[in-house]
């Protein structure tokens, strides 16, 4: 494919990033659901098309006004503070098995290098210009805002935060020219997919509204990267944080073959950064675009904001302590309908374990292990090399809750085959079509499951591995 001079490679290969997380705040169950979400992502591709072919990247987000004074707070320097933060993010990550390829941090040296050539590299192309900015900040956001965008005179996203009044000289990206000119008719010819359709469309409206330029510098934050041309300007921390995707592919060994990235999983406050400006400063730097940028919902807490001072806040480490890893990665992702808003809660967490898994997958595996270990059948040699179509079409669709779906009817369809069939009686214990089918049946649901369930999932093909079969704990303890 060529697009004005760009050759667009096809390439079997796959490339996910979750958003780099601030290190002003530990992970919630906000930051874990993009993080998980992504790392089934992962899982799914490489077991398609092979672990060499995947690249999985998510960080932290290091530089900028927000975390120079989150840090000074706690009488640190900001390096000092990201290096205590930083490593929370891994951990948590790995309590929560996920498997990502490499952890980028933005003070990263090699990376700051990325982003002071892609910088001066648009600043050569003619697209930076110097101006003034007055207006609006949220350091919360990190980003100016129009004084019709506000509300109550707050930032619609942190109303108790103070917005700052600024003015200072800035270097501004020429957004509305790139964006009128190439990335409009991008996201109107499908050259790049915005999804869900929803966001596409919220998107392309605010297009319509009318765009300014964006600042790419701040003149008074010092904990940044220096502007290649004018070290007394540091680099804005968006521009710097979005680099991230393309920085990690050159920096490290045997990535570059991963640019373009498939998919940008990013919350939609974040949408409009990876849709539009992302894009923009890719163009300007005449570098190919990312495939897909999917932006997912935002979770409220028994109809609640989710918030430090609400006392509401949801840890992964507590989901993990009552659930187990994969039961509070399942009830993460099968809480709300992928990429729209939805509440969620404790007690509800608990009637969805106790359904689905407790009861569900559960109950199907240890029911039917205990009766093949009477029985004393020889399991069949059968093992899936696929995902069953529906899984995989809703996986690569971004439906991730719709395949956890798809999975659960497979599994009641199952524990209804084997009530209709009563392999228990004592005339039917030895009979092995029946037999066959379940074992075939489970092997298939466990495939289907691993990427969202790892551990349970390798147990479960531990357990049926043949060429017998022992009856063993329950995976999913009832609450
Ligand atoms: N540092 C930027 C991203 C830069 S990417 C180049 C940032 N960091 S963040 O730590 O604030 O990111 C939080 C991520 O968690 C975002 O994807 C956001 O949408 C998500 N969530 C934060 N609260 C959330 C909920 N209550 N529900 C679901 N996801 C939410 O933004």
């Amino acid at each position: 494919m060529v697009r004005k001079g760009i050759i667009i490679k096809m390439k079997n290969k796959y490339y996910v990033t979750t958003p780099i997380y601030y290190v002003n705040d530990k992970p919630h169950i906000g930051s874990a659901y993009t993080t998980i979400a992504a790392d089934i992502i992962a899982r799914y591709w490489r077991e398609k098309i092979g672990s060499e072919n995947v690249f999985f990247l998510t960080g932290t987000d290091e530089h900028g006004q927000k975390i120079e004074q989150a840090a000074a707070e706690k009488k640190l320097t900001p390096k000092e503070f990201a290096d205590q933060i930083s490593p929370k993010f891994e951990s948590t990550w790995k309590s929560l098995n996920v498997s990502y390829d490499y952890f980028i941090r933005t003070t990263d040296p090699r990376h700051e290098k990325v982003v002071s050539e892609l910088l001066q590299k648009i600043y050569d192309s003619g697209y930076i210009y110097s101006g003034t900015y007055e207006g609006p900040y949220c350091v919360g956001c990190e980003r100016f805002y129009k004084e019709s965008e506000l509300v109550n005179g707050g930032c619609p996203l942190h109303p108790n935060k103070e917005i700052s009044y600024q003015k200072e000289r800035n270097y501004f990206l020429k957004l509305k020219e790139l964006v009128e000119k190439e990335v409009l008719p991008r996201i109107k010819e499908g050259e790049y997919k915005i999804e869900p359709e929803k966001r596409r469309h919220e998107i392309l409206s605010r297009i319509e509204l009318g765009i300014e330029d964006v600042s790419v510098s701040r003149e008074g934050v010092t904990w940044g990267i220096p502007v290649p041309w004018d070290k007394s300007q540091t680099v804005y921390v968006w521009v710097d944080a979005l680099i991230n995707y393309y920085s990690a592919t050159k920096f490290l060994d045997g990535k570059k073959d991963f640019w373009p990235a498939n998919l940008h999983l990013v919350g939609k406050d974040i949408l409009w950064f990876h849709a539009v400006i992302w894009q923009a400063l890719l163009i300007a730097a005449g570098i190919e675009l990312p495939k897909t940028v999917f932006a997912h919902g935002f979770f409220t807490i028994d109809g609640q904001k989710m918030s430090k001072s609400l006392g509401n806040v949801i840890t992964p480490k507590q989901l993990i302590d009552r659930y187990g890893v994969d039961g509070a990665r399942y009830l993460v992702i099968s809480a709300v309908s992928f990429g729209s808003d939805g509440d969620i809660s404790l007690k509800t967490f608990d009637v969805r374990y106790n359904a689905d898994l407790a009861n569900g997958l559960g109950n199907l595996i240890s029911r039917s292990a205990k009766l093949l270990e009477i029985s004393k059948t020889k399991l069949i040699e059968w093992k899936p090399e696929e995902f069953s179509p529906e899984v995989l079409i809703n996986i690569e669709g971004h439906k991730l809750d719709k395949a956890l779906e798809n999975i659960l009817v497979r599994i009641s369809s199952l524990d209804k085959y084997i009530n209709e069939n009563e392999p228990w009686k004592k005339e039917k214990l030895h009979e092995i079509v029946v037999w066959d089918n379940i074992v075939k049946e489970i092997r298939q649901i466990a495939f289907d499951l691993k990427p969202f369930l790892p551990e349970t999932t390798a147990a479960i093909e531990k357990q049926f591995e043949g060429p017998t079969i022992k009856s063993g704990e329950p995976l999913f303890p009832r609450k």
